[in-house]
């Protein structure tokens, strides 16, 4: 169904694919369960490179490919000859002759697509220092499930807005019709490069001003505002970013009916207050089972 051979950026996909892969998540949704549920990774093998903490990706991933029909081999890149040195196209050369398919988190999105580019396999991105994809159709279903709709919603990215996160909301707002206001710091706002590229029906502006991002939102999303591998800049990552937490009184500015996602985890306290988490406008439960379905619909249509 996708004409890419990887799924690396969410620019590996055009609307209608981004459409029809939420489409798929929602409808495989329904079917979990179901004794004629789709199996179309039977007989198949997936391999998990991961070299980041992970809880979400990791376990849907590997409890999606198994109710696809197929088998996940989870591989920690300390129990990997890659993680003695053997390089990263020696690794690809030789596991695609086992796998069907790929899915790595790494730091580096460069080794991704150095590994991709010596697989005959698809690789799906389960995350680098600069995109997240998986996630975003996650979060594209569950807007899709709350607002009956994608295109002309609007949504505030308040906080680390250079992240893996940001960056991939752009994308994905830009080919979905989304009106995208990332409310950040200055120093923690998009590569202006990276947003010249983006050539989809949606919106994306740039503020420092976090009322000004929020202001009429449909839906306000925040991330951790030390993503994995920036623990060095802790301290001046907390103190920047604290005027953009998402909290009761910056969710008055935006519509009444606002929802909130986050893609967790989530430090309470810090980018999300502990009451709007928990709260009724929050929508980040959904949001994290959302990730199984999504992740299952892109191996259906990614693994042939
Ligand atoms: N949202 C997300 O990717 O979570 P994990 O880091 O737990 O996989
Ligand atoms: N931006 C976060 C996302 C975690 C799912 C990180 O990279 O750590």
């Amino acid at each position: 169904m996708l004409k890419t051979r990887h799924f690396l950026t969410l620019r590996d996909v055009d609307s209608d694919e981004l459409a029809a892969l939420v489409n798929l998540a929602q409808t495989l949704k329904q079917q979990r369960g179901s004794p004629d549920s789709p199996r179309p990774l039977a007989n198949k093998s997936i391999g998990m490179i991961f070299s980041k903490a992970s809880t979400r990706t990791r376990v849907s991933f590997e409890v999606g490919i198994h109710e696809l029909g197929g088998q996940s081999m989870f591989l920690g890149i300390d129990q990997l000859q890659l993680g003695r040195g053997e390089t990263v196209a020696d690794t690809a050369m030789v596991l695609c002759r086992y796998l069907h398919g790929v899915v790595i988190r790494s730091h580096e999105h460069e080794g991704v697509e150095a590994f991709a580019a010596c697989s005959s396999v698809p690789v799906i991105n389960g995350l680098t220092d600069r995109y997240h994809p998986c996630q975003l159709v996650a979060d594209l279903q569950t807007i899709a499930e709350s607002a009956g709709r994608i295109a002309g919603v609007s949504v505030a990215y308040l906080g680390d807005g250079a992240s893996n996160m940001a960056n991939s909301w752009a994308v994905a707002a830009s080919l979905a019709g989304v009106d995208l206001r990332i409310g950040a710091p200055v120093g923690y706002q998009p590569d202006a490069a990276m947003l010249e590229k983006l050539a989809g029906p949606g919106r994306v502006t740039v503020t420092d001003d976090p009322v000004a991002a929020v202001a009429d939102a449909d839906f306000v999303y925040t991330d951790v505002w030390v993503s994995m591998g920036f623990e060095e800049e802790a301290g001046d990552r907390l103190a920047v970013m604290a005027p953009y937490q998402v909290n009761e009184a910056l969710l008055g500015q935006a519509t009444p009916g606002v929802k909130v996602l986050h893609c967790l985890p989530a430090y309470r306290g810090k980018e999300i207050a502990a009451e709007v988490l928990d709260g009724p406008r929050s929508l980040v439960w959904d949001q994290a089972e959302n990730r199984l379905h999504a992740q299952k619909a892109v191996l259906t249509a990614l693994i042939r």
